[in-house]
C-alpha cells in the first residue's frame, strides 16, 4: 500500500517516475505527487485522485520548467488524514529544501510532532509523514550530509515505513530507508532506480538488489552504499528479476483482472510444473525438502494468512487434514499475532500471502518464528519479505498478478497446497494407488479450467439480471465452504454489492431469515458425497422464493429443477474442487462490476499489498 519510486541517472527522471507510478498503482490510488531536484530547486507537483490528474495537473502547468534527472513519486493509499492534494506526498520541510515520499506509518508521530513544533517547526497537514521530514531537517542541522541525518532521524522513529527522501543541498542523492514497508533498487548503466516492486523497474533494468529492514542506501547515478540505521556499512547482492514486461502489461483485455482470470489454465499448469509425479502419485517440492521431516512429524500445522489467501488456507485444511491426517488450524494473521498464540516448536506455521509483504502475515510469521515453530512460506512474489524470512517455501509461480481482486493467485495457492498435500499423505500411509489417481486429476485441472472460461458470456448474461440487487448469498459445502466464501469476497471487492459466504447447512441457523424473492443464493453444488444434504439447502431456498444460482457439474441433470440459472463445471476431485468451482464465481463477480460500470482493477478503497497493520 502506497506505491514509490526514484530516479538518479542521466535521462530525464519525470517520464520515467510518471511510468513506474502508473504500474504501482495497484498499490493505492487515493492520491499521487512527483519530487523532482533541479540543482538548488525542488519542484514538487501533488494531486488527489489517481495517477492520470497528477499527469493532467502536470501538463496543465505546462510541465515542470527542468528536465531534472533526478526525483521521486508516489501513490497514495490514505492511513493519516483525508486523501487530499494537501496530504498527498511528497511533503516538504520549514525551507522546502528536503522532500520526502512514505509508505507505511509512523506511529509515534504525535509525540514526535509536540516536540517539532515547540522547536518552532510549522506542519502543515495531519499526515504522520510530513512529521518526519522535519525531524529530518532538524537532524541535518548537526550532520555531515543527508544521509546521516536520516539514520539519526530513522533511530527517533516507531513504526514501519519505506521513505525516499532528496534535497536540494545535495541534489545529486536519494536517501532511502526502509523497516516494514518494501524496497527494491534497480541497477542500470550510470542509473540507479528504486521502488515498492520490481515490475516498476523492469523496463529499465534486470538486476535488482533487495532492501531489508533497518537497512539505509544511498543512491546516486553510479553508486549505491547500503549501512544499517546503526552505521554499519552492508554488502549487498545484484539479483535478476525473473519475470518479463509482457507479463505485467494487459495483453489485450480490458482489465488485468481479466486477463488473469483467463491465464489460470496456464498459472496453475506453471504452479504443477516439473513438481506433480503423475507415475509415482506423488509431489516433489524442492522448497520444502529443508523442512519435510518437521513437517511429517507435526504436532499439527498452523495456516495463516490474509484475504483471498485466508480463503485458499482454508480450502487447505479440508484437503491436509482429510488425506495427510495431521490437525491443521487455520487463523487470520492479524489475529494470531496478537493474541498470544499457543504455538510450539513442534508446530509447523505455513504463511500464505500473493505479495509476500502483507504486514499482518509477516508480523505472524515473526510471532510463530520467536516462538521456536518452523515456519513455510507459500508465496508468489519471488524475493518478497516472506519469502526470505521463512524458513523453507514453495513459490506458487502464478506470474505477477495486477489486479487488486487476486484471482489467479488463489487457484495457484490450492495449486501448491494440492501438491504439499499429496506429498505429505503419500510418506503418511496414502497407497501409490490412490496418490496416482489424485495426481491425475491435479494434472486433469488446466484443461478443466479452460472449459468452465467458455461460460463467460452465459455468466455475463446472468449478470446482466442481477446487476441491481443490493444482496447476494454464496454456499457451499466441505471443500466447497471456502469456495463461497472466496466468491463472496470477489463480489463485494469489486461491485460494492454485499455478499456473505456461509457453510451452506448453517444458513437456517440465521441466514435464512433473508431469504425472499430479491435474495440472489449461489450454491456451489458439485456431485459430491454431501451432494444430496445441499439439494436439501437448495429446497429450504427455493421454498422461501429465494434466487437460485448453481455452479453444478456437467452431468447433473436434476439441478436445473431446482436452480433459476445453471453454470456448469466439469467434475474435479472433492478436495480440488476449489480450484474449477471458483472461476466461474471470479468471472460472475468480473461482469457484474463491469455491468455496473465499477472501476474493476482499482475497487474503492483497497490495496493489492497491505503493508500497514
Ligand atoms: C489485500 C488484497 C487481497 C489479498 C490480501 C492478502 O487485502 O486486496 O486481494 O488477498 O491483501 O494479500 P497477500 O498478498 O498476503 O496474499
Amino acid at each position: 500500500m502506497c506505491g514509490i519510486i526514484g530516479y538518479v541517472g542521466r535521462k530525464k527522471a519525470l517520464p520515467i517516475i510518471l511510468d513506474g507510478l502508473q504500474r504501482l498503482e495497484y498499490r493505492g490510488y487515493d492520491s499521487a505527487g512527483v519530487a523532482l531536484v533541479n540543482g538548488g530547486s525542488l519542484e514538487v507537483f501533488k494531486k488527489a485522485g489517481k495517477v492520470s490528474e497528477l499527469v493532467s495537473l502536470i501538463g496543465d502547468s505546462g510541465g515542470p520548467p527542468s528536465g531534472a534527472t533526478l526525483g521521486i513519486g508516489h501513490t497514495r493509499w490514505a492511513t493519516h488524514g483525508e486523501p487530499n492534494d494537501q496530504n498527498a506526498h511528497p511533503h516538504w520541510d520549514c525551507g522546502k529544501e528536503i522532500a520526502l515520499i512514505h509508505n507505511g506509518i509512523i506511529e509515534n508521530y504525535s509525540s514526535l510532532k509536540r516536540k517539532l513544533e515547540a522547536d518552532g517547526h510549522s506542519i502543515r497537514t495531519v499526515t504522520d509523514t510530513e512529521v518526519l521530514v522535519h525531524l529530518i531537517e532538524e537532524m541535518v542541522k548537526h550532520s555531515d550530509d543527508l544521509f546521516t541525518a536520516v539514520r539519526k532521524a530513522l533511530l527517533e522513529v516507531e513504526g514501519a515505513y519505506g521513505i525516499l527522501v532528496v534535497s536540494t543541498r545535495e541534489p545529486d542523492k536519494i536517501i532511502a530507508a526502509r523497516k516494514g514497508s518494501p524496497l527494491v533498487i534497480g541497477v542500470g548503466k550510470d542509473e540507479h532506480l528504486i521502488a515498492s516492486d520490481a515490475s516498476a523497474l523492469v523496463d529499465h533494468t534486470r538486476h535488482v538488489v533487495y532492501m531489508e529492514d533497518g537497512e539505509v542506501v544511498c543512491l546516486t547515478a553510479g553508486s549505491f552504499l547500503t549501512k544499517t540505521v546503526h552505521d554499519e556499512e552492508i554488502i549487498k547482492e545484484v539479483e535478476e528479476i525473473t519475470f518479463s514486461l509482457a507479463q505485467i502489461e494487459k495483453g489485450g483485455f480490458e482489465h488485468f483482472m481479466l486477463k488473469e482470470i483467463h491465464e489460470q489454465p496456464e498459472s496453475i499448469r506453471n504452479s504443477l510444473r516439473g513438481r506433480l509425479q503423475a507415475g509415482q502419485g506423488t509431489a516433489k517440492l524442492g522448497g520444502l525438502e529443508p523442512v519435510l521431516d518437521r513437517v511429517l512429524n507435526a504436532r499439527r500445522i498452523i495456516i495463516t494468512a490474509c484475504g483471498t489467501s485466508w480463503h485458499a488456507a482454508l480450502a487447505g485444511k479440508y484437503m491436509l487434514e482429510q488425506l495427510a491426517r495431521i490437525p491443521v488450524e487455520v487463523d487470520y494473521a492479524s489475529e494470531f499475532r496478537y493474541r498470544n498464540p499457543i504455538v510450539n516448536p513442534d508446530d509447523v506455521v505455513f504463511l500464505i500471502s500473493q505479495s509476500g509483504e502483507t504486514a499482518d502475515t509477516l508480523a505472524a510469521l515473526r510471532e510463530a518464528k520467536a516462538k521456536g515453530a518452523t515456519v513455510v512460506g507459500i508465496v508468489n512474489v519471488v524475493g518478497s519479505t516472506i519469502a526470505r524470512e521463512t524458513d523453507a517455501g514453495v513459490y506458487i509461480h502464478a506470474g505477477p498478478e495486477i489486479g487488486v481482486a487476486s484471482t489467479k493467485a488463489f487457484t495457484s495457492q490450492i495449486a501448491v497446497l494440492s501438491l504439499i498435500t499429496l506429498l505429505l499423505a503419500r510418506h503418511r500411509g496414502l497407497s501409490m494407488e490412490q496418490g496416482r489417481i489424485l495426481a491425475a486429476d491435479l494434472a486433469s485441472i488446466p484443461s478443466k479450467v479452460t472449459d468452465v472460461l467458455r461460460s463467460s458470456a452465459h455468466i455475463r448474461s446472468i449478470a446482466e439480471e442481477f446487476k441491481h440487487v443490493s444482496n447476494f448469498l454464496y454456499l457451499g459445502r466441505g471443500s466447497n465452504f471456502p469456495t463461497a466464501l472466496e466468491g463472496a469476497l470477489k463480489l463485494k471487492e469489486i461491485s460494492y454489492i454485499h455478499a456473505e459466504g456461509y457453510p451452506a447447512a448453517e444458513m437456517k441457523h440465521g441466514p435464512i431469515a433473508l431469504i425472499d424473492e430479491d435474495m440472489p443464493v449461489v450454491f456451489v453444488v458439485p456431485k459430491d458425497a454431501i451432494y444430496d444434504k445441499v439439494v436439501s439447502n437448495m429446497q429450504e431456498v427455493r421454498a422461501r422464493k429465494g434466487r437460485i444460482i448453481a455452479i453444478a457439474n456437467e452431468d447433473d441433470t436434476d439441478i436445473g429443477e431446482l436452480a433459476e440459472y445453471v453454470i456448469r463445471v466439469p467434475r474435479t476431485y472433492n478436495y480440488f474442487g476449489p480450484i474449477v468451482n471458483s472461476i466461474p464465481l471470479q468471472l460472475l463477480a468480473y461482469h457484474m462490476a463491469v455491468a455496473r460500470h465499477c472501476d474493476v482493477d482499482q475497487p474503492r478503497n483497497l490495496a493489492k499489498s497491505v503493508t500497514v497493520e
